[in-house]
């Protein structure tokens, strides 16, 4: 494995294999397995979880860790190509990434979604241009459509809970103040999809999954086992189901438009995730999300501090999920 920047592309059986190699590293530490081992992170936009997850995963092998959030002590880096370099941004990343990379031995960046036309993100266009200037194991940390360490440790969160393996997981739009890229649900329905659930995205009209990421999607499914469908009917989704996994996102009809997405999620406050909305679902179904989560705007204070949330355990096992892809990547 030389990339770890799209579970898809890792394929289901080294998924499994660097979720077993995650349980063996909480069972049995290895502290000095990436001694001498430096790697770099680069976060184009904010983090508290993967920064700290990451710091502390290589610390736990042996290894050291470098962090640069540009313009935040460190000179701001433009990305366009082309472009006269006459405002804030003092060095571009053609020179600035290859820098950082003759540094470190294995390199993570993120790199949000521009938010502005849908197709170039679907593309990666942002984080692609980045990956090109990295020769080094290179993982993503976030990009526009993918979130490949935010999956494979909630593949590992769904594992601990020891479920059928044709488990239902409804993938639920929550409310958010602004548009959300779509990195986490893309990359959520995918890793349920390959590993082989049930998977309802349930969202308001206008809000729906873009065709190729439902598609390939669908594909996993098909290789897996499992299934893969969509509706705005939240008393159908809900029912019977053994995983909430409650998600923020931007309006895909009026994808770049502000004002007409403000609008529509402003129709959709009520799909603020409460109690109540657990009542068609299995008894014991739990809530999983992310995080950073806005409380009583996305999900109540009653389900986020209930029995039914696994929030802070997906948060921890961030941290030996990536230590399993650093193990693999360096050692
Ligand atoms: N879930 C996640 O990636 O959290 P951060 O944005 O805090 O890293």
């Amino acid at each position: 494995m030389k990339r770890f920047t799209d579970l898809a592309e890792v394929g289901r059986e080294q998924v499994l294999e660097l979720l077993a190699l995650a349980r063996r590293l909480e069972a049995q530490p290895e502290p000095r397995a990436l001694a001498g081992k430096v790697l770099g992170l680069l976060f184009m936009n904010p983090s508290l979880r993967t920064l700290a997850s990451f710091q502390a995963g290589m610390a736990r092998l042996g290894g050291a860790s470098f962090v640069i959030t540009p313009g935040q002590g460190t000179w701001q880096l433009e990305t366009r190509e082309g472009v006269v370099m006459n405002g804030a941004a003092a060095e571009h990343i053609r020179e600035g990434l290859p820098t950082l990379a003759s540094y470190c031995d294995v390199m993570g960046i993120r790199a949000f979604a521009e938010g502005k036309d849908l197709a170039t993100d679907l593309a990666e266009t942002r984080f692609n241009a980045m990956a090109a200037l990295v020769q080094k194991p290179l993982i993503n940390l976030e990009s526009a459509m993918n979130h490949p360490c935010q999956a494979l440790a909630d593949w590992k969160s769904i594992d601990e809970l020891a479920l059928p393996q044709r488990a239902r997981l409804v993938l639920s739009w929550v409310p958010h103040p602004r548009a959300l890229p779509l990195a986490v649900p893309a990359a959520t329905v995918h890793m349920a999809a390959m590993r082989g659930m049930d998977v309802v995205v349930l969202r308001p009209e206008g809000f729906a999954l873009p065709a190729p990421v439902m598609d390939a999607a669908r594909s996993a499914a098909a290789a897996s086992g499992g299934s893969v469908q969509e509706t705005a009917d939240r008393a159908a989704a809900l029912a019977g189901a053994h995983i909430v996994y409650a998600k923020e996102w931007g309006s895909t009809t009026h994808y770049g438009d502000k004002a007409a997405d403000q609008r529509l999620r402003g129709a959709h406050q009520d799909w603020c995730l409460r109690n109540v909305s657990f009542a068609r679902s299995a008894a014991d179904c739990h809530l999983m999300h992310c995080l950073p989560v806005r409380r009583n705007c996305a999900i109540a204070d009653e389900v986020l501090d209930g029995p039914r949330s696994i929030v802070l355990r997906q948060a921890y096992n961030r941290m030996p999920a990536q230590m399993a892809v650093l193990h693999r990547l360096l050692s």
